[in-house]
């Protein structure tokens, strides 16, 4: 598949009189078509100066980097492409339809039966029948008009900065559900995010950055590989298993039997029959997950 985002040793420095400070150094980033990437780092790590130069902002110091196979600083890609800053800045006495209208002038677009299914799709039909203005919207209303705003163009390729921060579970859920159904539609959607449970739930790859360095980049499946699986088996104790192998694991005593604690793709049912067959009573089988916040911390941590 192609990339819709690629970078190779993006950079960016600012010059002052007295020194010079490298924020984004050396990136190579790789995004492929169809998915949704998240892009994740400490506060300062470069998210919003990386983006910045995806979407020409501003300009790299050096490195390269195509949108959608296209140079940066090609501005043709813009009619492809949308991006929702983190806190968007809307006209306040407009409603929802005319922020539409006003931002569909800028990309020639005149289609109200369009716009109108937009508002409807992200959920804010009501606040289009109430003639609501920006002004009486709350935060969550904010986020779903910039998703909105974001389709107007039908996009191949969204960046969205933080979609869900400050909201409430339902509305987090909605928003999830929205940027689930873009990728369903083969769009491409690059996530600037701190909510690692959020990210971990959709995200098919992530990179981590940290002071302007990518400390982990792959697919989430493989980054999280690695996880454990504990059983427990009552009524019995550690000894009567001295003669199980089991790799890469541990038995411990609890009080509540003997728990095998053994990697993700063990063969839990060898240790189960092994257990039964000496008289275990099988308790619990649960998987632990390695998590994003764990990978996160790792990695921001080590660096
Ligand atoms: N115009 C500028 N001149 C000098 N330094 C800047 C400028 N813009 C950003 N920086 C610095 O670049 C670094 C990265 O900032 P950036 O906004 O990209 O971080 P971020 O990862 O988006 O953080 P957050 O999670 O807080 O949004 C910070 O140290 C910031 O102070
Ligand atoms: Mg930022």
């Amino acid at each position: 598949m192609a990339a819709a985002i690629e970078t190779k040793q993006l950079t960016k420095t600012y010059k002052s009189k007295s020194r010079n400070l490298t924020v984004v150094d050396k990136l190579d980033l790789h995004v492929e078509e169809g998915e949704i990437f998240g892009f994740l780092g400490p506060n300062g790590a470069g998210k919003t100066t990386t983006i910045k130069m995806l979407l020409s902002i501003i300009e790299a110091t050096s490195g390269e980097g195509y949108i959608l196979g296209k140079e940066l600083g090609d501005f043709d890609v813009h009619k492809l492409i949308s991006y929702v800053p983190e806190r968007p800045y809307y006209y306040e006495y407009m409603t929802g339809l005319e922020i539409l209208k006003f931002y569909g002038s800028l990309f020639g677009i005149s289609d109200v039966a369009h716009m109108q299914n937009l508002l409807e799709r992200v959920g804010l039909a009501d606040a289009r029948n109430t003639n609501k203005t920006i002004n009486q919207y709350s935060k969550g209303m904010q986020q779903r008009i910039g998703l909105a705003q974001a389709l107007l163009n039908d996009p191949k390729l969204l960046f969205l900065d933080e979609p869900t921060g400050g909201l409430d579970p339902i509305a987090h859920r909605e928003i999830r559900d929205l940027i689930l159904g873009f990728r369903e539609e083969g769009r491409t959607v690059f996530i600037s995010s701190h909510e690692l449970s959020e990210v971990e739930l959709i995200c098919d790859r992530v990179a981590i950055i940290n002071h302007g360095v990518i400390v982990a980049q792959g697919k989430l499946t493989d980054l999280l590989a690695g996880g454990r699986v504990e059983i427990l088996v009552g009524k019995l104790d550690r000894g009567v298993f001295s003669d199980m192998k089991i790799e890469d694991g541990n038995i411990h005593d609890t009080p509540a039997g003997v728990l095998f604690d053994v990697p993700e793709g063990s063969d839990v049912n060898a240790i189960i029959d092994g257990a039964r067959a000496k008289g275990g009573q099988v308790v619990s089988i649960v998987p632990r997950k390695k998590r994003l916040e764990d990978l996160f911390v790792e990695a921001v941590r080590n660096k």
